[in-house]
């Protein structure tokens, strides 16, 4: 949510800092801005509502000019999108400017105070609450240091910030509490970033910071320090292992698609995951009296998915809780271990789910995508699941192999708990091993025609997923991806629920997607047919996601995709990637904003 760039080098850095932004898109672009900063001392801001290539036309960015200088591509959160709000936030002398993300809680009481002795404010947000404070620490303490240092002891909340001033040219002051962070090393510049697309143009070695910690960035060094007690801190640097190529189209007209095509290979590498990893986090999960899974939208879902496959194939039903509802509902004790699942590992629902297990000295473990990110850094367990960077604000790949990393948890943790043979343990990892190619076979020979089924019902607007058993979070994870990126309405539910109420629906205007199970899945795949003749005598809509079966009579579907003869154990993953394509092609045909829908960021940082 939001991301900051800044660059410190010898050379003019505008057309890299204006890049670097341009990178960070996905995590907001409700508005953007850049400060720069020359030998002079003058800074100069120039910002506005848009997305980075249209403020960057409008206001001329790249006719700006210096050396130093921090930007910012917005998602508000505080304040509303305007060009006030938009962000470099500058003191009133414009010696100081700031970018931030986060929310400060105690903004409202800094606010009154610095009214008090004179100080305006231009727009609504904590931000410009923060560079007045450190204006008016300034005054008092003469240090740029320690006007910086002071000001981060007097916020309260979240904040990441990066900051130029003309009282200290060269430099980058930078400071992190719960919100990302971390430095780019270079050889003849220096970098900050919310995350490493800030910088991964220029440099693969980074520094991260800790929460408290600040840094300030020359163009040649750069040093960390605590907030708290001013102390240096020794930090090594690290090589990241992704370039800009595996970040960037390859071709395909949308992120969004080629994340979906790279399924296959990302679920191989989720395959190649060392087995010492995965139990290493099954015995912490039979180790412990209490076993929670937590994540928040989609990784909500996928921790649903996960709870299925404990519960049928390691005889074990852990709590699954969204992590935005974790601390109200979860009682988690020192006997309890906690799996957190995040793509970006920033997450802050799922970051306050860890620290109150943390708090309550509960075990905690994670599955996440970004290396170093600050979920990575905390747990006690921690799987990396390397599905490379997802650009798309919409998760696909990345919740894919979250899944399958949780499906080979559990029939380990299956085998430990002897509810499971080490054989049958072996089929499964066996059938798991198929799943790449029968994604590849499904991507290369089923998609023309689910684009056709996407334009023939596109202008439907309401649409019930429904499954049952493991089909179910499938179906409640297909309806979100339904809704995110082509704006319609979707519900997914279990498909023995409908007929408790839902089935009122049923009209020309709803659509039903029905998740069905294997024919080996006996009782699941009679149940969920039940469902969809329910909906088919009462004249709705129905299409099946089905695989072949033995049957000669017509199933009770309005339309099918059907999928060949596929081991129930992997039969919802491949389904997972019908629906994603399902969701795709009903978006292009209504000329969404595929990889950036509106109001969405790719990591939601805030509460
Ligand atoms: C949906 C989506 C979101 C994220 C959620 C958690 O496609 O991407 O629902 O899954 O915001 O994000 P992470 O996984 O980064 O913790």
């Amino acid at each position: 949510m939001c991301g900051i760039a800044g660059i410190v080098a010898h050379e003019d850095i505008t057309a890299k800092l204006v890049d670097s932004i341009r990178n960070l898109e996905y995590r907001g672009y409700d508005s953007c801005g850049v400060a720069l900063m020359n030998g002079s001392g003058v800074i100069s801001v120039s910002k506005n509502v848009g997305a980075v290539d249209e403020v960057s036309e409008k206001e001329n960015f790249l006719k700006m000019s210096g050396n130093i200088g921090i930007a910012h591509t917005r998602w508000a959160t505080h304040g509303n999108v305007t060009k006030a709000n938009s962000h470099p936030h500058s003191s009133g002398n414009k010696a100081f400017t700031i970018t931030h993300n986060g929310i400060v809680s105690n903004h409202d009481n800094l606010r009154t105070e610095l009214g008090k002795k004179g100080y305006k404010f231009k727009s609504g947000t904590d931000t410009e609450v923060i560079v007045h404070l450190i204006d008016d620490q300034f005054k008092k303490l003469g240090s740029v240091e320690s006007a910086f240092v002071n000001a981060m002891r007097k916020l309260e909340g979240t904040y990441a910030i990066a900051m130029i001033t003309a009282h200290d040219k060269g430099k980058i002051y930078c400071s992190r509490m719960e919100s990302p962070l971390l430095l780019g090393v270079g050889s003849d510049a220096n970098y900050v970033g919310s995350d490493f697309n800030a910088f991964i143009n220029y440099t693969k070695s980074a520094v991260f910071l800790e929460d408290g910690e600040y840094a300030i960035v020359t163009h040649e060094n750069h040093v960390v320090k605590k907030i708290a007690t001013g102390k240096t801190v020794e930090r090594d640097v690290q090589e990241l292992q992704w370039d800009l190529e595996m970040a960037q189209k390859g071709g395909f007209p949308h992120y969004m698609l080629k994340e979906i095509y790279e399924q296959p290979q990302i679920v191989h590498r989720a395959l190649d995951i060392d087995g010492a990893e995965i139990r290493e986090m099954a015995k912490a999960a039979i180790n412990q009296k209490n076993f929670f899974i937590t994540g928040v939208g989609t990784t909500f879902y996928v921790a649903q998915i996960g709870q299925y496959y404990f519960s049928n194939y390691a005889g074990i039903t852990p709590m699954v809780i969204s992590s935005d509802e974790f601390r109200f509902l979860a009682q988690v004790d020192s006997k309890s271990l906690v799996l957190a699942i995040s793509q970006s590992g920033e997450t802050y629902d799922t970051l306050s789910a860890l620290r109150h297990a943390k708090a309550r000295k509960a075990k905690t473990a994670a599955i996440i995508n970004v290396m170093g990110s600050s979920m990575a850094r905390m747990v006690d367990h921690l799987v990396l699941q390397g599905s490379g960077p997802e650009i798309c604000v919409i998760s696909t790949k990345a919740a894919l192999a979250q899944m399958i990393v949780l499906a080979r948890i559990a029939l380990e943790a299956g085998v430990m708990r002897k509810h499971i043979t080490a054989k049958e343990a072996k089929t499964k990892e066996k059938e798991l091993r198929k799943l790449p190619n029968a994604i590849d076979k499904l991507l290369n020979e089923q998609s023309a025609f689910i684009h056709a089924i996407a334009k023939k019902q596109s202008n439907i607007r309401h649409w019930l997923f429904l499954g049952r058993g493991r089909y179910y979070p499938v179906a409640r994870e297909s309806a979100l991806k339904m809704k995110e990126v082509s704006y319609v309405h979707a519900e997914g539910m279990p498909s023995g629920f409908l007929k408790h109420g839902t089935i009122a629906l049923i009209d020309d205007d709803l659509n039903s997607v029905v998740f069905t199970p294997t024919e080996d899945e006996k009782d699941l795949f009679k149940l969920t047919l039940s469902s969809a003749e329910e909906i088919r005598a009462r004249n709705g809509y129905v299409l099946g996601i089905r695989f072949k079966t033995k049957l000669k009579q017509k199933l009770p579907f309005s339309d099918e995709i059907v999928l060949p003869k596929t081991p129930s154990f992997i039969a919802p993953f491949l389904q997972v990637v019908v629906a994603h394509l399902l969701s795709y092609f009903t978006a292009t045909t209504l000329k969404r904003n595929i990889d950036r829908p509106r109001a969405l960021a790719k990591s939601v940082t805030v509460e």
